[in-house]
């Protein structure tokens, strides 16, 4: 008896144009909670596992040639959950991030992380500084974290800088165009991302990168993060190659 091994997808499956893939792939991960109720276990399990899921996606995403990836880990309006959850995430990002950098240098990862990290935890802003730091020449994936990040918040901070170099006179209000804007936002220098991915159904934005998936194709799963994985990527990916992409014209 021959025993089916499950398809592991380490290289980009054949039916998908390697020439038509997304240079930047966005990714809000919702539905840890869920998960974990469904199994009868705390939420801060599905957080967990979650940070499994988004490591295989990063690593899926070098594998298969998409040279960036931004993940939505934490929301400016994150804050109001449960004062538990909120400590957890905080801490659960400062372990991984000191976890795995040994690994991402290895790998060759770039992380930048996005968003007001000034009103983060001092020892989280600390890992997050170090591993900024360290990985800054590498020139594998650009991995972004969005952490305390409100896309409009993002812009009202980017108008606010803005407006002060105006006032001391160092730029002009003509200078003032969507190249100039682009300078002052977190994600600076980064290609705006192709295609954002949103797992467990949810059709919403929810403040994430309002500026920069002005043009993204949207595509969303039933998945729950947690189950997310290399066939749900495929899938997104074989939809994302039979959209027609014409930002505005005919
Ligand atoms: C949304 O699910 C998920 C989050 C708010 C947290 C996501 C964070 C991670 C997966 C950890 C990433 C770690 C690093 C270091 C980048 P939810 O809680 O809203 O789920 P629900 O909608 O089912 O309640």
């Amino acid at each position: 008896m021959t025993v089916k091994q499950p398809i592991v997808l380490n290289d980009l499956p054949p039916d998908l144009d390697s020439t038509c893939l997304p240079q930047h792939i966005a990714v809000i991960m919702d539905g840890n909670g869920r998960w974990a109720k469904r199994r009868g276990r705390p939420r801060i399990m599905g957080h967990q596992r979650g940070v499994d899921t988004l490591k295989d996606l990063l690593r899926c995403c070098r594998d298969w040639g998409i040279p960036a990836l931004t993940a939505y880990a934490f929301s400016t309006e994150n804050w109001g959950r449960p004062l538990e959850e909120v400590e957890f995430l905080m801490t659960l990002f400062e372990r991984v991030l000191r976890r795995e950098l040994e690994e991402m240098m290895a790998e060759n990862v770039r992380i930048r992380f996005v968003g007001n990290l000034a009103a983060l935890p001092s020892s989280l802003q600390a890992e997050i500084d170090r591993s900024m730091k360290d990985t800054e020449n590498n020139t594998g994936i650009q991995f972004s974290v969005a952490t305390n990040y409100g896309g409009r918040q993002e812009i009202v901070q980017s108008c606010r800088a803005i407006a002060d170099q105006v006032k001391q006179g160092l730029i002009n209000l003509d200078d003032i165009d969507e190249a100039l804007f682009e300078k002052y936002l977190y994600t600076t220098g980064i290609p705006h991302p192709d295609l954002l991915i949103r797992t467990s159904g949810e059709m919403r934005l929810s403040n994430f990168l309002l500026w920069q998936l002005a043009y993204a194709e949207i595509y969303v799963t039933q998945t729950l993060w947690p189950d997310f994985n290399r066939e749900e990527l495929h899938q997104a990916l074989l939809d994302y190659q039979q959209r027609e992409r014409r930002f505005g014209k005919v």
